[in-house]
């Protein structure tokens, strides 16, 4: 979807972005490229080894591409660590990058077998193994559950703690296709729990929320949020905090009258999901679960001055870096 990502960014030339989730650093390049000369692109990436192929891919833009190995659940720190807002657009692409999936080593697909990791960033201590050998029975089939929305949790979670040790994805799915009765449909039955367990092992639905709050904190006035998305629970997350904030009241219906004081600060691009061409679909069959969805910053009365201040110095930035490539072009 790299046409739409940079047409809901509404890419500025000299504009400064945010990758949070840089990946191959593939939409980072587009954006670059959109915003030249002058454009300014801060990458974030939770894998080191993305981060090498990012940074490898982005060198030829020297200064104006910075990619930080770090999680986006720290966007607010890390902005101010290299003083890096108010920004004109964030963009974030979640879920596993082509490079995780095609690394066998790094557990995330039961196509291949290997030991049970899925960690985006190896660093971290806990993984899959850890979760399927060492949780509670009632904790492993809540985690499959909730983030698999697997209805035989219960069934699979008391298998895995009568099997277990489970060393590799072979072996783990293999257990959860004993204890749903072997294969019915299209789809493996192990889909869904090495979902769930790659959601929990890697806190992502709790960093995408604590996230997509910071990225309108970071966002200057009139700057584009973009959110990729490529199952219900995520979309769920984005759609909710996205309504939220760009609603003047979040009082429980029930509730006669307003008394939250909430103030919007962004409003909807799209009121609908964007999804991918069909021409895209068929080029890329992984993108078909991809939902799309964008919003842009407002300055609302609930912002600090210095928030304001620093709003309108990104407006002036924004202003000042188009008039002197304008010039520069001329
Ligand atoms: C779908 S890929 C992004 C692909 C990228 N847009 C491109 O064009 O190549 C998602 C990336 O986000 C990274 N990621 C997921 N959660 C993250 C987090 N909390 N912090 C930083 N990076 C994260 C993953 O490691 C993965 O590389």
């Amino acid at each position: 979807m790299l046409d739409e990502v940079t047409r809901n960014l509404r890419i500025e030339t000299g504009g400064r972005y945010i990758d949070c989730t840089t990946g191959a650093a593939g939409h980072a390049e587009a954006i670059l490229n959109a915003s030249s000369p002058g454009g300014q692109l801060l990458g974030i990436e939770a894998d080191p080894h993305a981060v090498k192929v990012a940074r490898e891919r982005l060198e030829s833009f020297g200064s104006s591409a910075l990619i930080v190995n770090d999680n986006f659940s720290r966007l607010e720190d890390i902005c101010l660590e290299h003083n890096y807002f108010p920004v004109h657009g964030i963009l974030f692409d979640l879920g596993l990058s082509s490079i995780q999936l095609s690394e066998a080593g790094r557990g995330f697909s039961f196509q291949n077998d290997a030991p049970l990791d899925m960690r985006f960033n190896p660093d971290q201590e806990l993984t899959v193994a850890d979760i399927v050998n060492h949780y509670s029975e009632a904790e492993i089939a809540r985690i499959i559950y909730k983030y698999g929305e697997e209805h035989a949790s219960r069934r699979i979670a008391r298998k895995i703690v009568n099997t277990r040790p489970i060393k590799t994805t072979f072996e783990l799915a293999g257990v959860i296709e004993k204890a749903v009765g072997g294969r019915k449909g299209r789809i493996h039955p192990a889909t869904r729990s090495f979902q769930a367990l790659r959601i929990a092992v890697n806190h992502e639905l709790e960093n995408l929320e604590t996230a997509l709050r910071q990225a309108i904190n970071m966002l200057g006035y009139g700057g584009r949020l973009v959110v990729i998305s490529y199952h219900s629970l995520e979309d769920r997350i984005v759609k909710r905090v996205l309504q939220e904030e760009s609603s003047n009241c979040i009082c429980p219906p029930s509730s006669p009258v307003c008394l939250c004081n909430h103030q919007a600060r962004i409003k909807l691009v799209n009121r609908k999901v964007i999804t991918p061409s069909p021409e895209e679909v068929k080029q890329n069959p992984r993108s078909r679960s991809a939902r799309m969805r964008a919003a842009e910053r407002l300055m609302s009365a609930s912002d600090s001055s210095l928030n304001k201040a620093g709003l309108f110095l990104a407006g002036l930035t924004g202003c000042l870096a188009e008039a002197m490539s304008a010039i520069n072009l001329n």
